[in-house]
């Protein structure tokens, strides 16, 4: 294989499979991509076209009628209404072209059939949870999906404004705080594939993301089956951990060594004196894990200056704060 060869092969985006990507795009695993890689091959094509043609013509003419001498004059211009015409007419018609085929495939993401899977996507600083209202499941960062059946989403954000991106279905939207968005598209293509954040929406933005994995009918139906993604029961003894996980976990670990990410670690804090940023020393009690949840910017440790932690005041109930500070409380050996 030559040099380029194995770039290529070393850059999955750019390599032709025979999914159906082709050489910029990743695999189409939608029905909707391939309209949006067939718009953006006709207009890929269209300017390699006439940047050959114009750029061949200019070269031509300026060699063709180079002036040869200092009496040479130049014959008379006039204006050419068919050529006139022509390069007026034939931008329109493409642009035409090009807004039909745009507007059909954008209009048909919006088009839920009755049978689609009911998907709900909550972004948050800086993780994704993925609901399934139907069927009481629950997951971080992982969307499973059956092949063959439309899917819809239902998108919203606790904090900033998010953007929800499956390059390999070609499908954007933006999640925002003020209101649902979402879009609808038919798998079309088993297979495991990313999705992104697009957004710039702080600190680990470039860590939102997660993947989607499309199953064949049997298997998503075992999946569903499965323990899998159990949705969240406050009954459960997991409640805590789960929380931490969905809520918690993409700034701060909760293993003795899991070390610094954002915030501290939180294994071993409970019951113990912290340095504060212009005030006395503080003890790490329930009262100031709980503070810290509602009110991060109150009592900000020495060290953790500008962190910017996001405010949890009116995102979580009582219920949910005090499964979250219980299992904090835990962490130690
Ligand atoms: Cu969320 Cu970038």
């Amino acid at each position: 294989m030559s040099a380029l060869g194995s770039l290529l092969t070393s850059a999955p985006i750019l390599v032709a499979d025979g999914s159906g990507g082709g050489f910029w795009m990743p695999p189409q695993a939608s029905d909707f991509a391939v309209g949006v890689d067939g718009l953006f091959d006709f207009i890929l094509y269209c300017s390699i076209f006439f940047f050959v043609l114009l750029m061949g013509l200019t070269v031509y003419f300026a060699v063709k009628y180079k002036k040869k001498d200092d009496n040479q004059r130049t014959s008379p211009i006039h204006h050419s209404f068919k050529l006139e015409f022509l390069w007026s007419a034939i931008p329109t018609v493409l642009m035409v072209i090009v807004f039909a085929w745009g507007f059909r495939d954008f209009t048909a993401l919006s088009q839920t059939p009755p049978d689609a899977l009911d998907v709900r996507i909550l972004g948050q600083k800086w993780s994704w949870t993925i609901q399934y209202p139907t069927l009481n499941k629950e997951c971080a960062n992982k969307l499973v999906l059956p092949v063959d059946r439309p899917f819809t989403t239902t998108m919203s954000s606790s904090d900033v404004i998010h953007s929800f991106w499956i390059p390999a279905m070609r499908a954007k939207r933006d999640v925002l705080p003020s209101r649902y968005t979402g879009f609808t598209v038919t798998p079309t293509r088993v297979g495991t594939y990313p999705f992104f954040c697009t957004e710039f929406c702080g600190q680990q933005h470039s860590n939102m993301g997660g993947t989607v994995q499309v199953l064949s009918q049997d298997d998503f139906a075992k999946w569903v089956a499965s323990k899998d993604c159990p949705g969240l029961d406050p009954e459960s003894p997991d409640y805590g951990p789960r929380l931490f996980k969905k809520f918690c976990a993409s700034c701060h670990t909760d293993t003795k060594d899991g070390g610094r990410l954002v915030g501290p670690t939180l294994w071993g804090k409970h019951n113990t004196m912290e340095k504060i940023v212009g005030g006395p020393d503080a003890l790490i009690d329930d009262n100031y894990i709980r503070e810290s949840i509602l009110y991060p910017e109150k009592q900000i440790v020495v060290g953790y200056e500008g962190e910017n932690m996001p405010a949890f005041r009116g995102r979580l109930d009582d219920l949910q704060l005090n499964a979250i500070v219980d299992y904090i409380k835990t962490l130690k050996d």
